[in-house]
């Protein structure tokens, strides 16, 4: 485990408080449509995607919800990075072995909380995502727990984000305060709204802030 997981380390910090901010947000955004299956997703690498999505999946298992997270960046995983987890199988066992479909190599963390590692990485990702296998491990996931929260690479990057997302319920788009520019942050949302995907909240991380993994949240209107 490592020090990005601020939720576990300091429950009681105003990062903590922020993300439990941003799960009441993305809980009541879900009353409308609901949401059970989302993705995080930003402009570019290390916007703090992986760091944001850990948290937050911490602190709606926290809250008694049963959660499952997924490492659905097949080109730089970080999840079993941040949860110290075997990274060998994971999804893409899950997208290439029946047995595994039916019985996926989860890791419980946490109460509430499994998490499902990338697996090995294949040469294909983009091929792998948008194909059948990828929507029986949607809805196997999802018939498993509450939520399913997917870990993603950068939208501007490369195609699997959109193709993923597309199945899902939203994204959460992360921007990295400093850092993200404004006119990434616009074409960002531009490509997710073309093919109508629905950004279910946005998270600012590097805050310039007294507490320097402060995260904070705003409600897309
Ligand atoms: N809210 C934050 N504030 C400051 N630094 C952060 C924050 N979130 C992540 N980081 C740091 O930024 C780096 C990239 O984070 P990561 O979550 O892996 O980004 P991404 O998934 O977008 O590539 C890591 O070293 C991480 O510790
Ligand atoms: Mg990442």
């Amino acid at each position: 485990m490592t020090a990005n997981l601020i939720t576990l380390t300091d429950p009681r910090s105003a990062a903590a408080e922020a993300f439990r901010a941003l799960r009441t947000n993305i809980l009541f955004a879900g009353l409308e449509q609901p949401i059970r299956a989302f993705a995080v997703t930003s402009p570019a690498p290390e916007d703090g995607k992986s760091t944001t999505l850990a948290n937050l999946a911490l602190t709606m298992a926290q809250a008694g919800h049963d959660t499952i997270l997924v490492d659905a960046d097949l080109r730089r995983p970080a999840q079993h990075t941040i949860w110290n987890l075997p990274a060998d199988s994971g999804l893409t066992t899950m997208l290439l072995d029946d047995a595994a479909m039916q019985n996926p190599p989860l890791h419980t963390v946490a109460e509430n909380l499994r998490v499902l590692t990338s697996g090995t990485l294949p040469p294909n990702p983009a091929d792998l995502i948008s194909g059948k296998k990828m929507e029986q491990a949607l809805e196997a996931l999802k018939s498993k727990a509450e939520y399913v929260l997917f870990d993603a690479p950068p939208v501007l990057a490369v195609t699997d984000t959109a193709l993923l997302a597309s199945k899902l319920d939203g994204v959460l788009l992360v921007m990295k305060a400093g850092k993200t520019r404004r006119d990434y942050a616009q074409r960002a949302k531009e490509a997710l709204e073309r093919i109508h995907v629905r950004i279910i909240g946005v998270a600012l991380t590097n805050a310039p802030q007294d507490d320097n993994m402060r995260t904070y949240y705003g409600v897309k209107k």
